[in-house]
């Protein structure tokens, strides 16, 4: 894969490997197994950006899991922006059952809380957090996490800007 990625004006560099990705997830998997043995677990899955990042981490646990998605985004370009949600979900789907919330990135915490607190409206047993990068001061707002990133804008393995590149296989970061 290429190191260096361009886009109008802006370059990125290669960051994660792919391998790194797949190794420190598995890692998370295996955290999430043993922490809820003999529990059903109910994955929401934030769209777009976490669908390489729950495919992966789902696909080491073993059984008893659902998962459904929300749909959110914030971001203009690299700016964050206004919050705007949409939600698949009703009660049923979090009422009394044990969440994680997956999301590719975690900045600011903007969005994150808001899912939070939206989801806790249904009485879930409990709610927690897997997320594939963190930008530092953010740390407190996952219970796992891949790997806590500088606060760069970065793109690939589900996250893009305007829409692109979140098939790349590899993290590429802004330089
Ligand atoms: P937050 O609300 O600032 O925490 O941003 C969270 C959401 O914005 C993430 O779920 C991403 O979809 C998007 N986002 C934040 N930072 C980046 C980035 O560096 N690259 C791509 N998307 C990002
Ligand atoms: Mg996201």
């Amino acid at each position: 894969m290429k190191n260096i990625i361009k886009y109008e004006d802006l370059r990125f560099e290669k960051y994660i490997d792919n391998s790194q990705i797949i190794e420190r997830t598995e890692e998370i998997s295996n955290a999430i197994k043993s922490d809820y043995l003999n529990k059903e677990i109910v994955f929401i899955g934030v769209l777009n950006g976490c669908i390489p990042f729950m495919n992966l981490l789902l696909s080491k646990i073993p059984n008893n899991y659902s998962y459904n998605f929300v749909k959110m985004s914030s971001y203009l370009r690299t700016k964050s922006g206004d919050i705007n949600f949409e939600l698949g979900l009703n009660k049923n789907d979090i009422s009394n059952k044990h969440i994680i919330i997956v999301e590719d990135i975690i900045d600011s915490g903007k969005s994150i809380k808001f899912i939070n607190q939206y989801l806790r409206q249904y009485k879930p047993k409990s709610i927690k957090v897997a997320t594939l990068l963190i930008k530092k001061g953010s740390i407190g707002l996952s219970d796992w996490y891949g790997f806590k990133i500088s606060d760069k804008f970065v793109i690939g393995f589900g996250m893009d800007i305007d829409g692109s590149f979140r098939y790349l296989k590899d993290i590429y970061i802004k330089v």
